[in-house]
């Protein structure tokens, strides 16, 4: 029969034991595991005592229950201080990995800007807009008689043969100039008239410097006593803003059918300021738009009297303006989209 002393070596023996297995707990999941192992009531080294409590003579159960309870609340609490050591490191570790330097410097996200084309027709709207010029939507599709014979091109004027044209049907085309617009506002409206009218045009015409599409600003000018010094004012006003200051204008004898007189627009070269340079060829001058004082047969045509009225218009090429603002020799440049190319340009 046991004596106390026995089971309380047995005990201590059992400690021991423990105590070396405690040592080999590396993480959190080995002591939740070891706790179970522990205290299983078939296997576990202190479940087992619990279980064998039955079997000590009554007169030793009292002091041995209290020695057994003695063993599990320290095992637990073992256990308990190995569980919370290794949950803190365990923590500790994720904080360390997954720790975020805020001062780091954050990837740059590409931000996209205006075209070029894009700038250059907000900055024509802008600077007309300013001088009082309302906005006015043409047809991209355009009936041969508003793109032509209502400009006074009628059929088989050799002016025809400016403007290689894309035809959709005998009587449909795709416009090859803002002008047609021009018919519009004045079918639609009576002077006073102050308009200007951006949009896309098409020729077939394709290399360096011309593109099937393109895009123009058409600008209308009619109202009692308009001359070409009013023209002249604005288009000074105009390339002042764009070109920069001290940039003039000069006006050269031309030919368009639906202007009388009508004329060539250069301004004075904003890169050599007259010297003569590659831009200017050598000259000073750069040519830019195309204008004149509106044709009276157009204006009769549109129900205005021209004995009372008068009117000028301009023609502006915006990938022209775009291309001689920004230094761009070849228009394929403009429609190719590389954002290497569109990057730089920016005002
Ligand atoms: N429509 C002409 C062209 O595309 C440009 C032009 C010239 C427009 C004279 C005008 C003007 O309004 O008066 O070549």
């Amino acid at each position: 029969m046991a004596d106390l002393n026995e089971l309380s070596e047995k005990l201590s023996a059992i400690k021991l034991e423990i105590e070396g297995e405690l040592k080999g707990i590396e993480n959190f999941k080995s002591a939740f595991e070891y706790r179970k192992t522990l205290m299983d009531s078939k296997t576990g080294k202190i479940g087992l005592l619990m279980r064998e409590m039955g079997k000590i003579p009554g007169e030793l159960r009292a002091d041995y229950g209290k020695k057994v309870n003695e063993i599990r609340t320290w095992a637990q609490g073992e256990v308990d201080a190995l569980e919370k050591k290794f949950k803190e490191l365990e923590m500790q570790k994720r904080y360390e990995s997954e720790k975020i330097d805020v001062t780091l410097p954050a990837k740059m996200r590409a931000i996209g800007k205006l075209h070029p084309n894009t700038q250059v027709r907000n900055q024509l709207v802008d600077i007309f807009g300013s001088m009082g010029f309302d906005i006015f939507e043409g047809n991209e599709i355009e009936t041969d008689f508003y793109n032509f014979t209502a400009l006074n091109i009628p059929k088989d004027h050799p002016a025809r043969d400016m403007q290689d044209t894309f035809y959709l049907s005998p009587d449909f085309l795709l416009r090859t100039q803002t002008s047609s617009g021009q018919i519009h506002v004045m079918e639609a409206q009576k002077p006073p008239i102050k308009i200007i009218s951006p949009g896309k045009v098409f020729r077939s015409d394709d290399d360096a410097t011309h593109s099937p599409m393109f895009s123009q600003m058409e600008g209308l000018v009619v109202d009692k006593g308009i001359t070409l010094c009013d023209l002249k004012g604005m288009l000074d006003l105009f390339v002042q803003k764009i070109f920069g200051e001290g940039v003039t204008t000069r006006l050269r004898p031309s030919y368009f059918p639906f202007t009388e007189p009508s004329v060539e627009v250069d301004v004075s070269c904003f890169q050599c300021h007259g010297a003569g340079c590659k831009l200017c060829k050598g000259t000073g001058w750069i040519e830019v738009l195309g204008a004149g004082v509106v044709n009276k047969k157009v204006l009769e045509d549109c129900g205005i009297d021209s004995d009372v009225y008068s009117g000028i218009a301009f023609g502006i090429g915006i990938e022209r303006i775009a291309m001689l603002k920004y230094g761009i020799n070849n228009i394929k440049l403009l429609f190719e989209s590389d954002l290497r190319v569109l990057d730089q340009i920016d005002d």
